[in-house]
């Protein structure tokens, strides 16, 4: 079955069953907390949490969606068959449970083995779930006295009935079978994970392989059905949540190796032409080279991607996660014989094969394949010159602290691009003296900015907050890609740095600066509240650069227009400021611009 056809059988099954299709949210999640969004159940987070009715947003409390995963976490497992960094998952949801119909256990249980077995074809007899065994030591909390998470007997009670015998159901403790949240604090519930067993040819051949095995790769997870009925404070401490809901996800990339009779999804249609058109362009092939050849199509779909969302190759954030795959497929191009520029058409085969299901990355092809190549032409002559080098620091013996972190500031070498190096030789690198200099080499810079702002003395309220009503301005002319990257601001001038890959045309700096000069007209109130980080979070204020804020943080908003986590000061209403004018557009530093403006 064509990996096409799977996304809209999943979408469809549901639908008939009286839910409703929501589109895939953003590589980047709502809840700026974390980086990426690992899960299709983000979006829907405060619906999960009971404080947002899923039908004013949703239309429905029955959901179902494709959505665009990635998880950074998964980078170093990256060439065995299952895993990959940008993945899809396919969902589906039943907000609390009440008079409308809503299901729980039961209900996720059946959908799932009626989808597994009557509309995808698979042999009931070849598939394993697992159960949550329950945990006395979770931390007790007010609702379970000193109990902790029971054992999931629900759960086994209905496999059982559904005609799963006792011998297959696997019992697991809270790293298999507890999950979430995403992030510290969020919902969370005990799941029960649906393995399918591909056969011997796939296994250890000992005794007590089963589901979880960690010798192989013989039964596969293919589907989380989770029963959120909790969540997790800042304690570490489980409430429970006012409505139980159902949160389930099927990774698209197995299930179609599965359906499309292979070992990984890398042989399957959602990666074929990537793997081919490598093998065009390089001197070996992929059944030789397996690994490194996995590890660039993940790669290079996955950069894709996120440049499609207006992420960036920098030096923090998602912009480094970004660098660091580019930076990690390079590497792993030049071993296999691939000459610089080659990820282009690789580029170009990811964006057909998703064209017509993310439109985005078709619409943004011509940004996807200008910062491929920029970063390429970048890293190239620091690619040679940095593997010489680094060829020459291995042979000598381990890599200190300190030479890594010189190889990460001459040649950009991501740390874990080190850690390969130094393996493949037999050496180690130190990590924890490399992110000690690295931690040095941050405050000394950090430092040296606060130093530049001067204590506050020399620092205009007015421009501060046309700073906030700037941001704003951006991100809804230029989208909401643009982020701040620094800001700096005295008696006479503002001056903002941001995410954006081009230069703005001179009709997209009239607009920012008129709707800036509209919300001033407009003499809105600035309003300070103070508040947890978190909520802070999930009220859509936002943050710089996931900076250490303090627990409590105070959120400033103009209207309905901005809302900035920021230790002021500021104006007390925008008619206060004046006339704002913007002076200068210029770049800063690779996608980045800076834009200095004043108020007369
Ligand atoms: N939220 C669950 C997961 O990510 C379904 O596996």
């Amino acid at each position: 079955m064509a990996s096409k056809e799977l996304r809209e059988k999943f979408l469809k099954f549901f639908e008939k069953r009286g839910h409703k299709t929501a589109p895939s949210f953003s590589l980047m999640p709502p809840d700026s907390s974390v980086l990426f969004t690992t899960a299709g159940m983000q979006q829907f987070a405060l619906e999960l949490e009971g404080k947002q009715d899923p039908i004013k947003k949703f239309g429905s409390q029955h959901l179902v969606d494709c959505q665009k995963c990635f998880r950074s976490d998964d980078i170093g497992e990256i060439g065995d068959d299952t895993h990959h960094t940008f993945f899809e998952m396919l969902g589906n949801w039943s907000i609390g449970q009440d008079e409308n119909g809503n299901y729980f256990k039961e209900g996720a249980i059946k959908f799932a083995l009626e989808f597994l077995v009557n509309e995808l074809g698979f042999d009931k007899n070849k598939l394993y779930p697992t159960i949550f065994k329950g945990n006395k030591d979770l931390p007790p909390h007010q609702n379970f006295g000193s109990g902790g998470i029971p054992r999931d007997e629900e759960s086994l009670k209905i496999w059982q009935e559904n005609n799963i015998p006792k011998e297959r159901i696997k019992e697991f403790g809270k790293e298999d079978n507890l999950w979430g949240p995403v992030g510290e604090v969020g919902v969370c519930g005990p799941n029960s994970e649906i393995f399918f067993d591909r056969g011997e040819k796939f296994g250890c051949n000992r005794k007590d392989c089963a589901p979880n095995c960690v010798h192989c790769q013989r039964f596969i997870e293919i589907w989380n059905l989770v029963f959120i009925q909790y969540y997790k404070d800042k304690n570490g401490k489980y409430q429970l949540l006012p409505q139980k809901s159902v949160d389930t996800g099927m990774g698209l990339e197995r299930m179609a190796a599965i359906l499309q009779n292979k070992a990984s999804a890398y042989e399957t249609d959602l990666f074929l032409p990537i793997i081919q058109e490598l093998e065009k362009i390089s001197s070996t092939n992929y059944k030789l080279q397996t690994t490194n050849y996995r590890i660039i199509a993940d790669h290079i779909r996955a950069a894709v991607f996120l440049i499609s969302e207006g992420i960036l190759p920098l030096n923090v954030e998602q912009g480094y996660v970004l660098r660091r795959l580019l930076r990690r497929a390079m590497r792993y191009g030049k071993i296999l014989g691939a000459k610089p520029g080659f990820l282009i058409p690789l580029a170009q085969k990811v964006i057909e094969i998703y064209k017509d299901i993310y439109p985005e990355v078709q619409s943004k092809q011509a940004d996807i394949l200008t910062v491929i190549q920029k970063e390429e032409e970048k890293f190239k002559k620091a690619l040679d010159t940095g593997m010489k080098e680094t060829s020459s620091v291995v042979a000598q013996g381990d890599i200190s602290g300190k030479q890594a972190f010189d190889l990460y500031q001459t040649y950009g070498f991501p740390i874990e691009m080190l850690k390969e190096m130094a393996k493949e030789r037999g050496r180690k690198v130190d990590e924890q003296g490399f992110n000690k200099a690295l931690k040095q080499h941050q405050e000394i810079s950090r430092a040296g900015k606060e130093k530049k702002f001067g204590g506050g003395g020399e620092f205009s309220a007015e421009l501060h907050t046309a700073t906030h009503l700037l941001h704003s301005a951006l991100r809804e002319i230029l989208g909401e890609q643009v982020k701040q990257m620094g800001s700096d601001i005295n008696l006479e001038r503002l001056r903002f740095d941001f995410s954006f890959e081009r230069k703005m045309t001179s009709d997209e700096l009239k607009k920012v600066e008129d709707l800036v000069n509209q919300k001033i007209k407009q003499d809105l109130i600035v309003k300070k509240e103070e508040m947890f980080y978190q909520e802070a979070i999930k009220s859509n204020a936002l943050a710089f650069f996931r900076e250490k804020y303090p627990e409590k943080v105070s959120v400033y908003s103009i209207g309905g227009f901005s809302k900035e986590i920021c230790a002021g000061p500021h104006a007390k209403r925008t008619g206060e400021l004046g006339r704002f004018k913007i002076v200068k557009e210029q770049s800063s530093s690779a996608g980045v611009r800076r834009i200095r403006a004043i108020l007369e």
